[in-house]
């Protein structure tokens, strides 16, 4: 057969038209779903192979071959057969890389698998009927030969199974937080073959399907209309010598308060006592993780705030018995804690510049008077509003002074204050709410002065109450022009007038002379 004919015979006109069209489709593809690409370049490559595929059975024809001579038949059917995955391709990557995701509608890998499966199948049953194969025959022969790979990979099989039913079932997704057995992690993929899970610790765990379908799959945190929460508990030990209800207020209200980061506000953190065990108290702090991904890191934050509530509140946590034998009857132990513990607090007292002026026996009078009241990083040292009268003064870490912006929730940061610095005195003096929310920025050490201590130094050192007005009237004035947006120098000329005012207010609340 002359090449001409031969060529018109192998390639239709339909053909013909559909590799300009599949290329150009696939060309425009390519620019408008880069993530499609991969898919593109399949179906290219394929198009390529179908145009080879063409032209060798074209050639098979000048070579004398007729058109039902089986390997011309074959030749041409597979050409045929490539081209149709081509365009089956470019289908499957205008679906599901561009018209799906418009839509947003996602679809499962393995959907997105079968799908293309089934298409496959058809298109090569239908090529193969129209090169005039036997298809019962073929689909007598591929039942045989499916029964027989199907025995030989079970195991495949069953994982694969195991995939489209979890597809099926909708049991979890990706996104999810799951328990396999030991394995915990959220769900990155689920395909024909395995589950990918990411531990968060930077390990991906592969568990195949089969094994997820066999085992227990607990879904954390996941709850009807709820969001994804799960609950937790951090246990502690606290000595009999205390309340139980005492111990659990100090822990639940210090957590409540300001429940850390990645812990629900709502539900709140509670505490509950979990056990009577030798020696001590088990309480536990329970809380809801909104966080799934750091339970560590939170549980670990929730013990400092644990650690700083009870050790405002006075309370010990327990340590194995045998030491606590050891420890009580040591007495130089105890003498040294005493002694270390009281130079932390007249170094304390010493760096506050106010107290400069204070004899050494004032200090040591003074010292005897506070109660430590550690706060941890994020927990509120004083909120505005609130109805207390007590000092308190900063000796390590920092704290951020915070007030409402006029007429908005919005926080704005007023000051700093380091160690050295004291806090309360307004509240304290003037007998107002407080005037500041005070926030930990990092751990703070801080001693509390309460407003009978406090009274008793004033009573000693009248000249104190001047000093401390000053630093007060400073700061209100820049509380004020915080929340108004004031003119700080319009303030500054009112300060003297102030000071005046509040001292004399100060000193009849502090009965005072002077
Ligand atoms: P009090 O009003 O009792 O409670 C909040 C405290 O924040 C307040 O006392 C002051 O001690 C402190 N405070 C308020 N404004 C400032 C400021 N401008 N600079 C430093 N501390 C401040």
């Amino acid at each position: 057969m002359p090449l001409r004919d031969a060529l018109a015979a192998a390639f239709t006109p339909t053909m013909l038209w559909s590799f300009p069209l599949l290329l150009a489709a696939i060309a425009a593809l390519s620019a408008a779903a880069p993530a499609a690409r991969r898919r593109l370049g399949a179906a290219g490559l394929l198009a390529l192979a179908a145009a080879v595929g063409l032209l060798l059975a074209a050639a098979l024809r000048t070579l004398g071959l007729q058109a039902d001579a089986g390997f011309y038949r074959i030749t041409h059917g597979l050409a045929v057969l490539l081209l149709a995955l081509a365009a089956i391709n470019a289908a499957a990557a205008t679906a599901f890389g561009v018209i799906l995701p418009a839509l947003r509608l996602p679809l499962s890998p393995i959907l997105r698998d079968l799908i293309l499966a089934v298409l496959y199948v058809g298109a090569a049953l239908t090529v193969a009927g129209h090169e005039g194969a036997n298809l019962t025959g073929i689909l007598a022969t591929s039942a045989m030969v499916t029964a027989v790979v199907a025995f030989s990979l079970q195991d495949t099989l069953g994982n694969v199974i195991g995939g489209m039913v979890l597809h099926l079932e909708s049991s979890f997704a990706p996104g999810d937080w799951i328990r396999v057995g030991e394995e915990e992690g959220v769900v990155r993929e689920i395909r024909w073959r395995q589950t990918t899970l990411d531990t968060g610790s930077g390990n991906i765990i592969v568990i195949p399907n089969s094994s997820i379908m066999k085992g227990t799959v607990t879904v954390l945190g996941r709850a009807a209309g709820l969001p994804p929460r799960r609950l937790m508990r951090v246990p502690f030990n606290v000595y009999y010598d205390r309340q139980p209800n005492e111990v659990i207020a100090a822990v639940a209200d210090a957590l409540r308060a300001d429940p850390p980061a990645g812990v629900a506000a709502d539900p709140p953190p509670w505490c509950v006592l979990v056990d009577f065990a030798e020696g001590h108290a088990v309480y536990a702090a329970r809380y809801w993780l909104r966080d799934l991904g750091r339970v560590e890191a939170v549980a670990s934050e929730v013990r400092v705030r644990v650690y700083h509530a009870l050790a405002r509140a006075g309370i010990k946590i327990s340590i194995p018995s045998r030491s606590i034998v050891v420890t009580q009857q040591d007495a130089d132990v105890q003498e040294r804690r005493r002694r270390l513990e009281l130079e932390r607090r007249l170094a304390a007292l010493r760096g506050v510049d106010i107290f400069q002026s204070l004899t050494d026996e004032e200090v040591r009078t003074l010292a005897g008077r506070l109660k430590a009241t550690p706060f941890a990083r994020g927990e509120a040292i004083t909120r505005e509003g609130a109805a207390e009268d007590w000092l308190f003064i900063v000796y390590a870490g920092e704290a951020d002074v915070r007030v409402h912006a006029a007429g908005g929730p919005a926080f704005q940061s007023v000051a700093r204050l380091k160690a050295g610095s004291f806090l309360g005195e307004m509240a304290l003096m003037t007998g107002e709410p407080r005037s500041a929310t005070v926030v930990a920025v990092n751990d703070v050490g801080c001693y509390r002065l309460d407003r009978a201590g406090f009274k008793d130094i004033l009573a000693r050192r009248p000249q104190l109450a001047e000093a401390i007005s000053l630093i007060l009237v400073q700061r209100r004035l820049e509380l004020k022009s915080a929340r108004e947006g004031l003119d700080e120098e319009a303030g500054r000329r009112n300060l003297g007038r102030a000071q005046g005012d509040l001292l004399s207010r100060i000193r009849s609340i502090f009965s005072l002379g002077g």
